[in-house]
């Protein structure tokens, strides 16, 4: 009750009340412009597009009542939206200007271990990175963000992350909503916990599944809204929250889904409400009448039945952002689908699978094991299609993550998943007790030294353990097998 009494009239009422161990959302005014992260410059030389990214320090005044301390990269809280195409090589130049090390990584991106940003690949304080490689992989909706591990929780919570969009030729050719920042939203839905000075407060309380804050923002904006003058609005939502589950509806019409984590759907589907643990994407469609003013919502969760605790995210009910329909609006094309079978990498076919394993998550455990830097969990051989069954026993939120793979659903104890968990995925949110099968293929990229990682994407439940490591090998190269050295961080 106290929680919910934190549902305050604006934020500014909101610090006069001292009630901040809440994690009730609190209610806004929707009086700020949305903020739309600018698109990266890059420069290509060599037939390489590349992107210079500084990762530092800034302050951000997000509710107008004082400074902030935040983390950005190019700025003082999130970073640019990145943008490839298929096809093309690019580089990344990641220069760290933080007071600590930390890493960058590529979540939902195929490509080399040794580049994949993960706990492996720290960066230095003071140093420069350098991540290159060949986009190959279909048009989707992407991100990045650190990965030092033990501290991922704390480096997104103060702001490093971003938006990295890929087109392919199916995505440029149809005829979606397109146009960055004006019918193409970027949205980077995360939750904050402030102080009575404005400063970001990360609540250590133990609770599940972590931190849970009582201000909702869009790309850094708290009440946001946006203009809209068209009549279909294509979203780009990414759950950037470290540990809350959002489940977003539009009042009075559909949201038609067209992408979930790693790209297209075979074919639209029209959602009342889409759901997103932290690190899932979804792109939405969403249809406005003129003059109109409507909020996306973020309603009830039903995280698998589960009772949540009073101190668990996804039972609260909030506006997350206002859009303002301009009295007359462009037309907009009935849209066009890409093809499924230009838009599906290649298509998963399950007796192709050759290797069943098995995970379960538990108490800061996977299989019974915390993460270890210096522990390969599973060898995988390049090019085997597998099947993860990936089961949660507890009854906690959990939101499983692979890197450099997209992977299918198979089934979720034994039916079919939902059409919206039947499209390319990274990142899943596991109900307890249900077992999720998902067929992955290990495309290419053996080194038997470099492993990528596997964990819960509720960030404190990865800093304290939920993680494991795989290497992808050429037959013959089990015995090589290990970690990089000097990987002690
Ligand atoms: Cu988005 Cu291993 O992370
Ligand atoms: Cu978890």
């Amino acid at each position: 009750a106290a929680a919910l009494a934190a549902v305050a009239a604006s934020a500014v009422l909101l610090t006069a009340c001292d009630s901040f161990s809440t994690t009730a959302v609190a209610e806004h005014d929707f009086v700020n412009e949305l903020a739309i992260p600018p698109l990266a410059d890059s420069t290509v030389e060599d037939g390489v597009r590349t992107f210079q990214l500084t990762a530092g320090q800034g302050t951000t005044s997000f509710l107008g009542i004082g400074d902030a301390e935040t983390w950005g990269f190019n700025g003082a809280f999130l970073g640019p939206t990145l943008r490839a195409e298929r096809g093309e090589r690019v580089a990344f130049e990641i220069d760290n200007q933080l007071p600590e090390a930390t890493s960058v990584h590529w979540h939902g991106m195929h490509l080399p271990a040794a580049m994949d940003g993960g706990p492996h690949q720290m960066i230095e304080q003071g140093e420069t990175w350098r991540s290159t490689w060949t986009i190959d992989q279909p048009a989707s909706t992407l991100w990045y963000h650190p990965h030092p591990h033990g501290e991922t929780e704390k480096h997104v919570y103060l702001g490093l992350a971003g938006m990295f969009i890929l087109d392919d030729d199916a995505s440029l050719a149809a005829d979606l909503p397109s146009e960055y920042g004006v019918d193409d939203l970027p949205l980077i839905v995360q939750d904050k916990e402030f102080d009575n000075s404005g400063r970001l407060a990360l609540n250590d309380d133990g609770s599940e599944p972590g931190t849970l804050g009582d201000t909702v923002m869009v790309n850094g904006t708290v009440g946001a809204y946006q203009e809209v003058t068209t009549e279909q609005v294509r979203l780009r939502l990414l759950n950037g929250s470290t540990a809350r589950t959002y489940t977003f509806e539009m009042p009075d019409r559909p949201m038609t889904l067209i992408s979930t984590d790693g790209g297209f759907l075979d074919a639209p589907v029209e959602m009342d409400q889409v759901r997103l643990a932290p690190g899932e994407r979804a792109e939405v469609v969403v249809s406005f009448d003129a003059g109109e003013t409507v909020r996306l919502h973020s309603s009830k969760t039903d995280l698998g039945g589960i009772v949540v605790p009073a101190t668990s995210g996804g039972n609260d009910e909030f506006d997350v952002l206002e859009f303002r329909a301009a009295a007359t609006l462009t037309p907009s094309s009935e849209p066009s689908w890409p093809q499924a079978k230009d838009a599906v990498a290649d298509e998963l076919h399950e007796d192709e699978a050759s290797v069943t394993r098995d995970f379960v998550l538990n108490t800061r455990e996977i299989n019974g094991e915390q993460m270890d830097m210096n522990r390969i969990d599973e060898v995988v051989h390049v090019g085997a299609t597998e099947v993860w069954e990936v089961r949660s026993t507890q009854p906690i939120p959990h939101s499983f993550h692979i890197h450099d793979v997209q992977f299918r659903v198979l089934s979720i104890d034994g039916r079919e998943p939902p059409p919206e968990l039947a499209g390319p995925k990274d990142t899943i949110y596991l109900n307890p007790n249900l077992t999720y099968r998902l067929l992955v293929r290990f495309e290419d990229y053996a080194d038997p030294t470099m492993p990528y990682m596997y964990h819960c994407h509720m960030l404190l439940h990865e800093d304290e353990g939920m993680m494991g490591q795989f290497v992808v090998i050429e037959s013959g190269d089990e015995d090589r097998v290990g970690v990089p050295e000097h990987s002690g961080h």
